[in-house]
């Protein structure tokens, strides 16, 4: 299939799929894939690392914002990483994921954050996904895509990927990570206007990707 030079926003719940999703168009499509919510955790780790928030989630605003300014955060070839250290299993634990959502209601977190990706934008055949990416990253993207699941459905999968955590601690910290998600002040997790909708609380991933497919086709008039 012939895919144009396009940009596709994915945006949804926390564990609806939509980095796997977005990882398999990528290849399918020869895009480049990238993960904003990978850049959110690493700063939610330096964070953690360096003390700039406490146990009960207070955070040091400040001086979190001026270390941000020597953080050399970034994508390479294992995933995400500091420097030279790979992060990517530290950011996938529920250390990091307890104190993410707070960290990604600060307004300069996401300024910093949202500069790294939008430098991506340039380039154009990416897939990106996110909170926020169709309403404030890239609203111009030409494919928006929301996606949303059943809960319980999501919490299984997570746990699936998570030994040892019980399913009630993982479906605890989801309910509460889409609260907060959704009702920070700067940019909440929204569905764009224009975006469509992707529940995949039945589907496969061979059947999201022929959805994705069709709605290429027809929205852009290629012939499969
Ligand atoms: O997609 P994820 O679960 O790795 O995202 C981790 C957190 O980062 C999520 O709870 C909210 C935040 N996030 C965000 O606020 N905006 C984004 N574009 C991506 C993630």
């Amino acid at each position: 299939m012939n895919i144009p030079d396009i940009i596709i926003a994915i945006d949804g719940y926390s564990s609806t799929g939509k980095s796997s999703f977005a990882k398999v168009i990528a290849k399918e499509f020869s895009f480049l894939y990238l993960d904003s919510g990978a850049l959110y955790r690493g700063v939610t780790l330096f964070a953690i690392e360096n003390g700039f928030i406490s146990d009960d989630n207070t955070i040091d605003v400040p001086e979190l914002t001026s270390a941000m300014n020597g953080l050399d955060l970034h994508f390479g070839p294992q995933g995400t990483y500091i420097g030279e250290r790979c992060i990517e299993k530290e950011i996938r634990g529920l250390a990091v994921a307890g104190k993410v959502s707070p960290i990604a209601t600060v307004p300069q977190v996401r300024a910093f954050v949202d500069s790294k990706l939008r430098e991506f934008g340039k380039k154009k055949r990416i897939v990106m996904d996110g909170r926020d990416i169709g309403t404030t990253v890239f609203p111009q993207a030409e494919l928006k895509i929301f996606m949303t699941a059943d809960p319980m459905v999501r919490a299984q999968r997570r746990a699936a990927e998570m030994p040892g955590a019980s399913i009630e601690d993982v479906l605890k910290n989801l309910e509460e990570r889409d609260y907060i998600d959704s009702h920070r002040e700067v940019s909440p997790l929204t569905q764009a206007e224009d975006a469509v909708v992707l529940d995949n609380s039945d589907m496969t991933m061979q059947d999201q990707v022929e959805w994705l497919k069709a709605l290429i086709s027809e929205r852009f008039s290629i012939n499969q």
